[in-house]
């Protein structure tokens, strides 16, 4: 089938690229031309584990190709719309600029019976909205159809996700959009992915609710490592224990530095946001999370400054400033915000990130930043693992006590051995463990 899809970043570009690799003729859009250079050369403009890979064959293949221009989503008989809703400066609320441009954008060369899809994490009501202008404005229909890819696993995540939902308008249109989308993803529906066909309200709301309750689990673990700092229990093995009961589950009960990124923090404050518009105090706990949320980030650099004395002047080794391992995102980073806490207090910080330092060092130029894990060690008082890298978790506490000034360490992550490191003789903290 052919395909188009608008907006080329973490979501467009890996849709795209997929989309190909299931063997459909696609044209990425983005209003990035430098974007649009790279990834027409098979380079992703950004890290993530699989990509270069299904990025070269879809464009050696000839299915795949990228272009700044709109016009060519013509003849397209689907279009995927994959642009980003940003927190609104100001406010908590979505800004939905970019799905308006890009749904506006593509109406005139919308031909008879092609299907928008709705893939961007959009305010509940959007689709609704989008779909009578479609309807309105041109001979297509719109169907919403959120996205769960996460960083790292966005191949896997979007070649074979958890289940594929469908938000589509009631009756006939709704059942048309419905086979359409079948045949988009009828490689992975015959492999038994569970799908679900729902309205649109439903559709937004699956996907801002399933993220919803994710930062909930994380700021629940987080509430839980406070509480563990009062009292001189291991969170750690409270997970552990409590994810034994298949009710709860393990997954997403890591305590530390708390969640990050380009969907959790602003995805919460907007779905917040929306429940205020209707009048509804639902979400109010919400603000709760985000504040557990935000604790985590001063707790560390409380830590800290507690292990050197005093923060300013101090040499502080930053390791990992993504907002979590196999990505180059540094969008609302926690470990980001923990550097730039100290470097404001006057410590002399210096970041070493496996794949995040360009991106890094555009958002934050203030910054020292390494070429490599020895190089942000050397002469450090305090090592902050920040970003749960596999490089950081296999550190060995001898070689790095002889390259720090101070043996010293905070694991912003629960990912190091507190006795291998005492035994070398460094003063340990973690984040809710003894
Ligand atoms: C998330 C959702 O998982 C995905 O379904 C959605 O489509 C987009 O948002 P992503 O932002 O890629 O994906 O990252 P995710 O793996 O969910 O992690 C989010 C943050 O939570 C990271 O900063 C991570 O470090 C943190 N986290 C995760 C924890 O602090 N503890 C955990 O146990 C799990």
């Amino acid at each position: 089938m052919r395909i188009s899809v608008v907006g080329c970043g973490y979501l467009g570009a890996v849709h795209a690229a997929c989309m190909a690799e299931l063997g459909h003729d696609v044209v990425g859009i983005d209003v990035d031309e430098h974007k649009v250079a790279e990834l027409s050369a098979g380079r992703p403009p950004f890290f993530e584990p699989g990509l270069p890979e299904v990025l070269a064959r879809g464009v050696a293949s000839g299915r795949l190709r990228f272009t700044s221009d709109m016009a060519e989503a013509a003849g397209a008989r689907v279009h995927f719309v994959a642009v980003g809703t940003p927190q609104t400066a100001g406010s908590h609320a979505a800004d939905l600029r970019y799905v308006d441009a890009a749904v506006t954008g593509l109406l005139p060369h919308l031909g008879d019976g092609d299907l928008v899809v709705g893939k961007s994490t959009v305010p509940v009501g959007t689709a609704a909205r989008l779909a009578d202008l479609v309807r309105d404005s041109s001979p297509a229909d719109l169907a919403w159809n959120p996205e769960f890819l996460r960083e790292g696993f966005a191949v896997a995540d979007t070649l074979s996700p958890d289940r594929f939902v469908y938000g589509v308008r009631p009756g006939p249109e709704g059942d048309r959009a419905t086979g359409l989308l079948d045949e988009v993803y009828a490689t992975p529906l015959t492999s038994g992915m569970p799908r679900i066909v729902t309205d649109y309200a439903t559709a937004e709301l699956v996907k801002v609710s399933a993220n919803a309750f994710l930062a909930t689990k994380i700021s629940f673990i987080n509430a839980m490592a406070e509480i563990a700092e009062a009292t001189g229990a291991d969170v750690t093995q409270l997970a552990d224990a409590i994810g034994h009961d298949a009710r709860i589950g393990r997954r997403f009960l890591n305590a530390g530095l708390g969640f990050g990124g380009g969907c959790l923090p602003k995805d919460i404050r907007a779905f917040q946001a929306r429940a205020d518009e209707l009048g509804l105090d639902s979400l109010a706990f919400l603000a709760d999370v985000d504040a557990v949320n935000l604790r985590r980030r001063q707790r560390v650099v409380d830590l800290a400054g507690e292990l050197v004395g005093t923060v300013e002047g101090a040499q502080v080794a930053v390791l990992g400033v993504a907002f979590k391992p196999d990505s180059d995102d540094v969008r609302d980073s926690p470990a980001l915000d923990v550097a730039r806490s100290l470097h404001e207090q006057g410590a002399l910080v210096t970041v070493f990130d496996p794949e995040a330092t360009e991106t890094a060092r555009r958002v934050a130029p203030e910054l020292r930043y390494a070429a490599d894990v020895d190089e942000a060690l050397t002469g450090a008082d305090v090592v902050l693992v920040l970003t749960e890298w596999a490089q950081f978790r296999a550190l060995d506490p001898a070689s790095v006590a002889g390259l720090v000034r101070g043996r010293r360490i905070v694991d912003g992550r629960n990912v190091l051995d507190a006795s291998t490191w005492r035994a070398a003789g460094f003063e340990f903290r973690g984040l809710g463990r003894p």
